[in-house]
């Protein structure tokens, strides 16, 4: 039964509900500090994978260290939204996975997604 799986907790199987339904992939912009990192913290403890886009990637690395802890896969992006090569930044960075959520708690951006 799905859900069911042996070896993951009770608690668990709503967090693969909620990643099946909206990742298995997040990008989240703006992510290495307040609304978006704790955005991600959320995300992470449903079982999200998340990609990380900010400028500064000290900050970044330092949240992602804490969310693989929880279990989930992380990329770090260290970006410019206002570069005028954001688009094809983020498109690269992101090429090889499944994004089924974007969320931008600072500027917003244009980006395509097969
Ligand atoms: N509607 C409301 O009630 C409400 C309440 C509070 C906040 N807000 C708004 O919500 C947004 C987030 O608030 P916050 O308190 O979480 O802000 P914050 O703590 O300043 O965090 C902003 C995040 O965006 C990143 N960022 C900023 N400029 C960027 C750029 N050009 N490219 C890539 N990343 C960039 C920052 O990292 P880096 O510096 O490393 O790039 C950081 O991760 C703000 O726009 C704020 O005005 C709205």
């Amino acid at each position: 039964m799905a859900g069911d799986e042996p070896g993951r907790r009770r608690e668990d199987r709503g967090s693969m509900k909620f990643a099946e339904r909206y990742g298995p992939w997040a990008l989240i912009a703006g992510a290495s500090q307040g609304i978006g990192a704790a955005f991600a913290r959320a995300l992470a403890r449903r079982g999200v994978g998340l990609a990380l886009l900010a400028r500064r990637l000290g900050p970044l690395e330092a949240l992602a260290g804490e969310l693989r802890a929880l279990g989930v896969e992380v990329r770090t992006l260290p970006l410019d939204l206002g570069s005028e090569s954001i688009e094809s930044g983020v498109a690269e960075a992101t090429k090889d996975l499944a994004v089924g959520l974007l969320a931008s708690v600072t500027r917003p951006f244009r980006w395509s997604h097969p």
